[in-house]
């Protein structure tokens, strides 16, 4: 592959010798990118975007990807990062049109797009973040139809998940399944890609999706956790969503009640949210064993750490 390698934000991140892995660093290259890539002539899609992006994020899977870059001995740290931008520049985009799907307002602490700009621009620009990804992703041929079909998944699973809501056809199954394409694929994506660009063989690549995979099924059973025990403010978008929305499970009586929250609920609310927990732990556990496929080192033990707060975090 001819990418160019001439963009600077690396240069100064190197990880010699297996010492420390400077992870702050590696996502402050990821966000300069972002902020450098989204730019447009068109203000408006500029400043929602920067808006969303400057606001921050826990960054998870890029770093998931560049850690398992860097763990399987990739060392061009510029020819990985347009990648890791892209993964997370999906899910920013994902979440602002999935803001507009759930009258979300408040996202990463700040108005979302649509509580802001309104629906038509929040749309639009989710729709420029996307463009931006073909443009960075142009030239790597192989990991792009890897994000093809992620993105295609995030597409279905939100699918599934509003008709099911919809038609109040929801089983555990169907939400495991939605689950899964819409949140846990992009996991995968992130870790497989990472895998391919250091030039892993197919098994460690398909053992590092695993790992995605799987932490991505635990991340969002524990975001549906969260959603019904945390609060607003510590979330930084808007806890119970769909309960406030009269749509959840505490609205009874002549409310509709939402399928989705009547299966979270039977999954995870009351005396079931240990059960959501331990599921969720099965799911870590699977990816700590995919794990076993990395060489020793601090980038797997970064890896290890991310899988292990996903069930720890607040937020
Ligand atoms: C939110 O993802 C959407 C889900 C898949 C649950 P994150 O919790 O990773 O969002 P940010 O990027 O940290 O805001
Ligand atoms: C997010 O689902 C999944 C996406 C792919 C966007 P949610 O609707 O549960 O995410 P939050 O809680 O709004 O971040
Ligand atoms: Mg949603
Ligand atoms: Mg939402």
């Amino acid at each position: 592959m001819t990418i160019q390698k001439s963009q600077p934000y690396l240069s100064d991140v190197a990880t010699p010798n297996g010492s420390e892995v400077d992870v702050k660093a590696l996502v402050q290259a990821v966000d300069d990118l972002m902020m450098e890539a989204t730019t447009s002539e068109v203000q408006l899609l500029q400043n929602a975007s920067h808006h969303t992006i400057s606001a921050g994020g826990k960054r998870i899977r890029p770093q998931m990807l560049l850690l398992t870059y860097l763990a399987l001995g990739g060392d061009e740290l510029d020819y990985a990062l347009p990648v890791a931008a892209s993964i997370e520049m999906v899910h920013t985009a994902s979440v602002v049109h999935d803001d507009i799907n759930d009258h979300g307002m408040l996202r990463r602490g700040r108005p979302s797009v649509n509580a802001k700009w309104g629906r038509t621009f929040a749309l639009l620009t989710g729709d420029f973040l996307f463009t931006k990804v073909y443009e960075l992703m142009a030239e790597y041929t192989e990991a792009n139809v890897i994000f093809a079909q992620a993105t295609r998944a995030l597409v279905e699973g939100e699918t599934l998940q509003a008709a099911a809501v919809k038609s109040g056809d929801l089983s555990r199954e169907v939400y495991m399944r939605v689950i899964g394409l819409k949140t846990a694929e992009l996991f995968r994506a992130a870790t497989q890609i990472g895998a391919m660009l250091a030039d892993a063989d197919e098994y460690v690549q398909n053992k590092m999706g695993e790992f995605g995979y799987s932490v991505g099924m635990a991340f969002q059973i524990i975001d549906d956790i969260l959603d019904i025990t945390g609060d607003t403010e510590q979330l930084g978008k808007t806890a119970g969503i769909d309960v406030r929305q009269g749509k959840g499970i505490a609205s009874v009586g002549d409310t509709p009640v939402d399928p989705m929250e009547q299966i979270r609920s039977e999954i995870l609310s009351g005396d079931t949210i240990e059960k959501g927990r331990m599921l969720a732990q099965s799911f870590v556990d699977t990816a700590i064993d995919a794990l076993s496929v990395l060489p020793d080192g601090p980038e797997k033990d970064k890896l290890a750490e991310i899988a292990n707060l996903v069930i720890e975090r607040s937020n």
